[in-house]
């Protein structure tokens, strides 16, 4: 969390600093900062809140000058205020730094430094950060940076400035991300490529544990020692246009309407156009690999958990191969058991959050084959496993999640179907069968968002309410609680997901005239039961929203609305049920939420623990 960004070239860098800052805020937006070198100093501005309060704080006196560096904050250490926004500064104004990420140590450095005369400004843990570079400051910011790198505890993606080097830009960083673009006599930094899309697609992405020193000409990179280390350049296949919002009132909007576009793009070149086969060597595992794994483990967080869940079902009923998921914040502080014959499979949008990384790492070191699901290349969780399969969502902006969602969804489909296929767990007609399925999806998505008008109408009878309970059955259990998280991240409305069956040991109690059920009633094993779950929340005065399918009639005597999916095998409905619930999340959000893009407390990539 936090967005950090630099800039060096010939162009005045104000601008640039804050349209990088505006692509970021989805990282956080408790405030924001720019510091930009002029005229033998650094003119530092900055304000509490949305990026927007600075933009007004600078409006006709932007500070001038063509190197500089920039920050949307989201708090950890500090309440958000003027004072802790970065960027931050040593005691003589030499040094300026922005920072993402956690300094462990600060208290320790902290106390140190204070001892040893520096005084301090702010509550934040980066501000230690400057006075240690301060500390080391001879004359050269690179070996400054270098030599508080060695002594910095955590994660952290640090971008600095000194007064007296104006030729240059110093970066460093260890578990958060960091990327470099190259433009024609400039340099930019930033948390995500989104920043400078529109400069330049030519990229380096920073290692853990190297300095960067860009300048107009260039950039050189360095370990901890100070040796250069020679970096591959790399072409970033998305462009500008598809980081801006398109017409759309909200990125999340647009991202929802992106689904058909994005799963396709997922699905191409791995399930053949013939429908006979899927083909997967972003696994990077032979069919020896494949057929010894007694055991997967899938690690995530978030919505990417909800994906986790959906393909522990996928696979243990396809494969036969036992799955168990994990939260990643919980994996790793138990003991798993994971050895040379588990693959781990880390499910992460961002391919940045950091307890899926460590979650990663564990796995790793414990002998299991690992393979990343992520939407951003060379992204931390990309780099560091065995095997990648990018979902090809594009850029999401939108702090909740929807593209990315269904995207790791076809993934986790096109993974049971291929370790299928080696293994021979399926038989061939209804492997077949499920190929020509995952095949309808995207057009089955584009039916269900040519008309939403009943989504609609049920937002505008609902927004007021007090709840909202998820219920649902088999696969679609993650489902209900990734429809559940939706409106509790955008329209801060309490809402529960619930197994259907579990409905009678405690949630049936909360039903009353201002609590709506959304039950999942598609084609599956367990309509009839669903029908009579439906029938016990009505029972009780509760109201009742039924997603059922296009031709459904036997539903209409159960629930007070129905919002209609087409049909599909049970197995795939999860993703064409995620439209319609990320469409109710957002229109009820948009009658209760003035930003339903930047939801209050939250950030899209979570890089603290
Ligand atoms: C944050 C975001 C969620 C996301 C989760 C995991 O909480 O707000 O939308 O699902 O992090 O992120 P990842 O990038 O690992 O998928």
């Amino acid at each position: 969390m936090c967005g950090i960004v630099g800039y060096i070239g010939k162009r005045e860098a104000c601008p640039i600093l804050i349209d990088g800052l505006k692509r970021l805020e989805y990282r956080g937006y408790d405030s924001a900062g720019i510091a930009v070198l002029n005229c033998g100093g650094i003119d530092i501005r900055k304000s509490i809140g949305k990026l927007k309060a600075l933009e007004c704080a600078i409006e006709g006196c932007a500070p001038k000058g063509t190197v500089g560096i920039g920050h949307t904050r989201w708090a950890t250490h500090g309440r958000p205020s003027d004072e802790n926004a970065h960027p931050h500064s040593d005691c003589s104004g030499q040094i300026t730094v922005v920072h993402n990420g956690i300094i462990e140590n600060y208290a320790e450095l902290k106390s140190r430094l204070i001892a040893e005369g520096h005084a301090f400004a702010s509550e934040t843990d980066t501000e230690v950060a400057a006075h240690l570079i301060e500390q080391y400051y001879d004359g050269d910011l690179a070996k400054a940076v270098r030599s508080a790198a060695r002594e910095l505890e955590g994660s952290f993606a640090l971008v600095v400035i000194a007064r007296d080097e104006p030729d240059h830009i110093v970066a460093a960083r260890r578990h958060s991300p960091l990327v470099i673009g190259l433009g024609e006599g400039e340099c930019f930094l930033a948390s995500d490529v989104a920043a400078f899309l529109k400069h330049t697609r030519r990229v380096i992405y920073v290692d853990d544990d190297n300095i960067v020193v860009v300048s107009r000409g260039g950039v050189g990179i360095f370990d901890l020692a100070g040796n250069p280390i020679d970096k591959e350049v790399s072409l970033v296949d998305w462009d500008a246009a598809m980081a801006e919002r398109g017409g759309y009132e909200h990125f999340m909007l647009k991202e929802i309407h992106e689904q058909p576009r994005a799963l396709r793009e997922t699905m191409r070149g791995r399930l053949s156009s013939e429908l006979d086969r899927v083909d997967l060597p972003g696994m990077n595992l032979s069919d020896e690999d494949i057929r010894r794994i007694n055991r997967i483990v899938m690690i995530a967080c978030g919505t990417a958990y909800h994906a986790s869940m959906v393909g522990k079902y996928a696979i243990e009923e396809l494969c036969r191969i036992p799955v168990e998921i994990d939260v990643a914040s919980e994996l790793r502080y138990r003991n798993p058991i994971i050895d040379d014959q588990t693959l781990a499979i880390v499910i992460s949008q961002s391919g940045e959050t950091i307890d899926t990384i460590v979650g990663l790492r564990e796995a790793k070191e414990k002998g299991a084959k690992t393979l990343a699901i992520t939407n951003v290349v060379g992204s931390m969780a990309a780099r560091e496993s065995d095997g990648v399969l990018y979902t090809y969502a594009g850029p999401e902006i939108a702090v909740a999640s929807t593209k990315a969602y269904t995207t790791q969804l076809m993934v986790v489909y096109l993974i049971a179907l291929y370790l299928a296929q080696i293994r021979g767990t399926l038989d061939p007609s209804r492997a077949a069968q499920l190929r020509a399925g995952l095949w309808e999806l995207p057009g089955q998505a584009e039916l269900i968002l040519n008309d939403y008008s009943e989504v609609k109408r049920a937002a505008e009878r609902y927004y007021c309410f007090n709840g909202f309970l998820y219920m649902a059955r088999g696969i679609n259990l993650a489902s209900a609680l990734e429809g559940a998280l939706k409106i509790k991240e955008i329209a801060y409305i309490h809402a529960e997901g619930y197994a259907a069956g579990e409905m009678k040991h405690g949630p049936i109690a909360m039903i009353d005239p201002t609590f709506a059920t959304i039950a999942i009633a598609v084609k599956s094993k367990t309509y009839d039961k669903i029908l009579s779950n439906i029938k016990e929340v009505k029972a009780r005065s509760g109201e009742v929203i039924a997603i059922a399918n296009s031709h459904d009639t036997v539903i209409e005597d159960y629930a007070d609305r129905i919002i209609r999916v087409p049909e599909t095998e049970e197995i795939l409905s999860p993703v064409l049920v995620a439209i319609p619930l990320q469409l109710m999340a957002y229109y009820v959000a948009l009658g209760r939420s003035p930003n339903v893009d930047q939801p209050r407390n939250l950030a899209k990539t979570v890089t603290v623990e």
